[in-house]
């Protein structure tokens, strides 16, 4: 087929704010099979009627991808949800109640109302009833529910303005729908809440913290086995997008800071280094995506260097809402102006900020050198329960550490943070206490209370923002890139890493001590320090802090 005569033959109609009649006809369109491009609070939205194959396909054509990615579909009204599932979990029920409309995605089980070309053959659907009021307008005039994927062509990051899809898509649809700036300015959470408990796809503006106290005041517990978490190895991964290309700019990214909250002056400290290496290094122009009041000061600073530096400014240095928002339009302005590097803040990887990394990760994923200056490391150690072997190593790691200093724990508050040390498991219970035996150990052989530590289950989220995995056993390296194969990068069981770095006669498979007498655990114990203390200048020399 050719791509460009066969997509570029509609005049397209860029439709105004506040221009209602434009707003009529682009639903009437929608309504006729067409696509359009339509806002709403996340991001912009390219938005065919969900029931109508034929139009599903057309978003296919215009969006140049490959069809067999799921696609989200939008609703205006609560009542529009029930046809088009079997199924509304109470999980599900408490998040549409609670949640909706607003920027989050619940996956449940489909109806034969939903095509298979809208769900890419799975038995589910990811509806979403957005908030924005043009895109309700459009949904309710049309009167269709409304399959619709980010506007913008494979390749280039979700547009948050009406003129990045007009950027992407003029000629290729009949109508672009402006409805302004999107509010949150990356893409709606998706949450599949088809089983006992949410599980987050894709994080975004709500956060699993908020969905935990949703279904809390609902009455709703936390299962102890959530058993959708036990995959088998070799399971689909159900992680939305993984196969496709992100959006990379077409420059290095360096993500800098160090992701704590009060560090005004690191970020500083950090952009004016890069920014003089740059100089230094004829690497210009380079692009800033920068907090106003940094800006000001690097602008003084560099005052003689105006035409070297591009500055992209999203609000508020420290407002992790300002950053989501101006993100996407950032990377878009600032690689439009062929600029050889660009440099954005780190924030800390919790709600918000969360998706932010998670977004801006992936952006810098695929350019050519990524560097996180981040002061902060994290380390997590997995073995399955995460009641014995794993808390163990994260104790020792933490004595072991403290006493090769100059490093701190960031935990540890009389210091300033470096190193962030946790430890999860593959199938946790989650909330169940650390073993007696591991407890007794970490306290008498190296003086390190974790007596009120609880399991904590190996999820996509707990993972996504680790620089380093590390489990107990091959298997359990193995599991885990099998289920998280977008973090196989940072996955090792701590034997391969020993055999990676060709260090011998340490034997790096720990096996299980439950169940067995302390002094099995003791064993365990000198195991792990025997590995730990092996590791431990290996990484950090990894991680620049030698
Ligand atoms: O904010 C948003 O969600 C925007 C606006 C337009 O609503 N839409 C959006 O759509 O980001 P899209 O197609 O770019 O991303 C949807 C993601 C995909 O990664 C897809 O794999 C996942 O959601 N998804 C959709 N339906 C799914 C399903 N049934 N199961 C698992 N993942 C699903
Ligand atoms: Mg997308």
């Amino acid at each position: 087929m050719d791509g460009k005569s066969d997509t570029k033959r509609y005049d397209t109609v860029l439709v105004e704010q506040g221009d209602e009649e434009g707003i009529k006809k682009a639903a009437e369109a929608l309504k006729n099979g067409e696509v359009i491009g339509m806002p709403t609070e996340t991001v912009y939205g390219l938005g065919a009627d969900a029931k109508n194959p034929d139009a599903v396909k057309k978003i296919y054509v215009a969006k140049g991808r490959p069809s067999d990615n799921p696609l989200i579909v939008h609703v205006a009204n609560k009542d529009m949800i029930t046809p088009l599932v079997k199924e509304i979990t109470p999980v599900a029920k408490v998040l549409i109640d609670i949640f909706m409309p607003g920027p989050i995605t619940v996956i449940m089980k489909k109806s034969d109302e939903i095509p298979s070309i809208v769900s890419a053959g799975l038995d589910t659907v990811g509806i979403r009833f957005p908030i924005h009021p043009v895109a309700q307008k459009l949904i309710e005039t049309s009167g269709v529910p409304v399959a619709a994927p980010s506007a913008n062509l494979s390749g280039s990051p979700s547009p948050t303005k009406a003129s990045h899809v007009v950027k992407d898509m003029s000629g290729r649809v009949p109508y672009i729908v402006d409805g302004g700036e999107c509010q949150v300015g990356l893409e709606s959470t998706v949450v599949d809440a088809t089983g006992a408990w949410p599980q987050i796809l894709r994080p975004g503006k709500i956060t699993i913290d908020q969905m935990e106290e949703a279904l809390k005041n609902a009455g709703i517990e936390k299962p102890l086995v959530t058993p959708e978490y036990e995959a088998k190895p070799g399971e689909a991964p159900r992680s939305p997008g993984m196969k496709y290309r992100h959006y990379a700019p077409s420059c290095d990214v360096h993500i800098v800071g160090d992701g704590s909250k009060d560090d005004f002056e690191n970020y500083f400290k950090y952009y004016k280094q890069i920014i003089m290496q740059a100089i230094m290094d004829e690497k210009t122009p380079i692009g800033l995506y920068v907090g106003e009041e940094l800006a000001e000061r690097l602008k003084i600073l560099f005052a003689n260097k105006e035409e070297e530096i591009e500055y992209y400014i999203y609000g508020d240095t420290e407002n992790v809402e300002d950053a989501s928002h101006g993100l996407f339009d950032g990377l878009r302005t600032l690689d439009e102006k062929d600029v050889k590097l660009i440099v954005a803040p780190a924030f800390p990887e919790e709600g918000l900020g969360i998706a932010y990394m998670n977004r801006l990760k992936k952006a810098a994923s695929q350019a050519e050198e990524v560097t996180i200056r981040a002061n902060h490391r994290r380390l997590m150690f997995v073995c399955s329960g995460n009641t014995c072997r794993s808390p163990l190593a994260e104790a020792i790691f933490r004595s072991i550490f403290r006493s090769t200093g100059p490093h701190y724990l960031i935990d540890d508050p009389s210091t300033e943070g470096k190193v962030i040390v946790s430890s999860a498991g593959t199938f946790a219970k989650g909330d169940e206490p650390y073993t007696v035996y591991s407890v007794r150990a970490a306290k008498y052989e190296y003086d390190e209370d974790i007596s009120n530590g609880y399991s904590k289950l190996a999820i996509k989220e707990r993972l996504i923002n680790q620089d380093l995995i590390l489990t107990m056993t091959g298997d359990g390296s193995r599991y885990l890139r099998t289920r998280f194969p977008d973090l196989s990068d940072r996955i090792f069981s701590f034997q391969e890493i020993l055999d990676d770095l060709a260090i011998p006669n340490v034997d790096g498979e720990v096996r299980d001590p439950y169940g067995y007498d302390y002094l099995v655990y003791m064993e365990t114990a000198k195991q792990l320090d025997k590995i730990i203390r092996a590791l431990l200048p290996e990484i950090l020399k990894m991680w620049g802090m030698t």
